[in-house]
């Protein structure tokens, strides 16, 4: 049984990128489960609020997080990088230095959706070096995923329409559970 959490860099309803961890939840294997954290609960990050005590949605994702197998990122693309959003959350759960890390060793994967052209193939990299410094374990044993012109890839029930798309994704998450359970 393995349960990964996702994490979307995007807050709105209609967000193409947590459309995508929805669609990835439906070819996940058997036994394993996707649980979407929600990051509006994430104030963004000021020291003095961090002096006074982690916010509770603060502690609550760092709480999902550790609870978790893995960690999968659908990072939006923002002027060819990734979103605030993302790496407020990010920050916030690597403090304060004191408590347990929530990323040493943490398997994660990152995929991306984009109603452009590239699908995130700029915005994805950047995360590297955020997850290299929090010493997270990055997968790379699989192609990038990245979801291009995602604004006409997903069916009414939330999969993904194009066969071969879907194929890809399950093949990405299956070798990503693979790595997870690894070492
Ligand atoms: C964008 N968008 C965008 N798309 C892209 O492919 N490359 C880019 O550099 C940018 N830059 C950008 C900047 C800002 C500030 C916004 C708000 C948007 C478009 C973006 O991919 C699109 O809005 C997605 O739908 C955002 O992801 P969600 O919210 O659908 O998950």
């Amino acid at each position: 049984m393995a349960k990964i959490v996702g994490l979307s860099g995007s807050l709105r309803k209609a967000s193409l990128n947590t459309a995508l961890l929805h669609a990835a939840a439906k070819l996940l294997p058997a036994g394993t489960t996707l649980e979407i954290a929600d990051l509006h609960s994430v104030p963004l990050y000021d020291g003095d609020v961090e002096a006074a005590g982690v916010p509770a949605g603060v502690a609550a994702l760092k709480a999902l997080v550790t609870g978790a197998d893995a960690l999968l990122i659908a990072t939006p693309e923002y002027n060819h990088s990734t979103p605030g959003v993302l790496k407020n959350a990010l920050d916030w759960m690597s403090r304060p230095p004191q408590d347990p890390p929530v990323f040493t060793r943490r398997p994660i994967a990152i995929l991306g959706a984009s109603p452009g052209a590239f699908g995130t193939a700029r915005s994805q990299p950047v995360l590297l070096p955020v997850l290299r410094a929090l010493q997270a374990r990055v997968f790379s044993d699989a192609p990038p995923f990245y979801l291009s012109t995602a604004h006409q890839a997903f069916g009414a029930d939330g999969q993904l329409l194009d066969a071969t798309q879907r194929e890809r994704l399950a093949a990405f998450l299956k070798a990503f559970i693979a790595f997870a359970a690894g070492d």
